[in-house]
């Protein structure tokens, strides 16, 4: 990774949006470097975005998080810490930093704030540190803060390969399609009253599945299959080949949560109305117009085409216990909003 010396206590601000994915990551093959067992895919969402603007104060030993106007101390602020000392690292900087980060969607809310979160980080912290990564070094830089922050650097369609080797240098995401490629794709994500809040982070969660689910490695045999499917699907803009792809990765999910020991139960039963829903409209019409997806919590993602969006949302919305059916549409990458002058040689 590439620096050059920014003035002392010059600040940088970078935007990143959450994603859903589409091939879940679930277990790592090396939980201190971070590298999934499988790669994934997912879609980076459009008009809801982390900003975080990280500085480097000059004499200060202890680093300080302002999220959304609130200063926060404990686990978060620790998260962020063990961060930051990576990127002290790679730059050789002893300052404590200043970060101040805000979401223009509810924090924890399902919509995957630690992608968006440790995205902006990433791009913030490096550029303030004087850092020049590339989108892949950045990629590989923000996994270290959540797996699926790796995919949320770029938008549209991507995917972050799991890669083979032990120390990680194949394993980064990469943008496959841009988010102009199928504008027909929305994605209503019917957000719960009442959702449980999270409170173990999946990177931890996700490793009681790799030892005690006794479905994990038929999953690891059927993913690769999968997700060369839906990356066709994709390509070709072909709804009906990927939204049976889509569900089937999202059961298979959830079937490996659900074995674990302790057992996984993310979902409630409004979330399980919201996939009956679902599996009845498609066959209804007698062919899927509609996909459900689900991460670790309780809210669904619905994928449909425009044309079915108003009468899907419609449905969705009948269901009690659903507050409300967003809309959203593949949004672009992460990208800095300011970055430090270089320093006068
Ligand atoms: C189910 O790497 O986002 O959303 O930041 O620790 O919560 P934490 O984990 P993260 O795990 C993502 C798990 C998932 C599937 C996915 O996004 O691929």
């Amino acid at each position: 990774m590439g620096r050059r010396e920014p003035p002392a206590g010059s600040s940088a601000t970078y935007t990143a949006s959450p994603n859903i994915a589409l091939v879940k990551y679930w277990g790592m093959r090396d939980v201190e470097l971070g590298l999934p067992w499988n790669s994934s895919l997912s879609v980076t969402l459009a008009g809801i975005a982390t900003t975080t603007a990280v500085r480097f104060v000059p004499g200060r030993k202890r680093d300080s998080l302002i999220l959304n106007h609130r200063s926060v101390t404990g686990p978060p602020l620790e998260a962020v810490r063990r961060f930051l000392d990576r990127v002290r690292s790679l730059a050789d900087l002893r300052e404590g930093a200043e970060v101040v980060s805000n979401n223009n969607f509810p924090t924890a809310s399902g919509l995957a704030s630690s992608a968006s979160g440790f995205a902006a980080l990433a791009g913030a912290a490096s550029a303030a540190a004087g850092l020049h990564p590339t989108s892949r070094e950045l990629s590989r830089l923000a996994r270290f803060g959540s797996g699926s922050a790796s995919r949320s650097i770029f938008g549209g369609f991507v995917e972050w390969r799991a890669g083979a080797q032990p120390d990680g240098r194949d394993c980064y995401a990469r943008r496959l399609f841009d988010e102009h490629h199928w504008p027909e794709l929305v994605d209503l994500v019917c957000l719960l009253q009442n959702a449980p809040v999270k409170v173990i982070r999946s990177a931890g969660a996700m490793q009681g599945s790799v030892t005690t689910s006794p479905l994990f490695s038929a999953r690891q045999s059927a993913v690769p299959e999968r997700l060369r499917r839906m990356i066709r699907a994709i390509r070709d803009r072909d709804a009906r080949a990927l939204f049976p792809v889509v569900m089937e990765e999202c059961d298979d999910f959830r079937a490996v949560c659900e074995s674990t020991v302790p057992t996984l139960d993310y979902l409630t039963p409004v979330s399980r109305a919201v996939l009956a829903e679902v599996r009845a409209a498609n066959s209804e019409l007698g062919e899927p117009i509609a996909a459900y997806t689900h991460d670790a919590g309780a809210h669904v993602h619905v994928f449909t085409l425009e044309k079915h969006a108003e009468m899907l949302q419609r449905r969705l919305r009948q269901i009690g216990g659903v507050d409300q059916v967003r809309a959203l549409r593949p949004g672009p990458g992460g990208h800095l909003v300011s970055s430090p002058a270089p320093a006068a040689p």
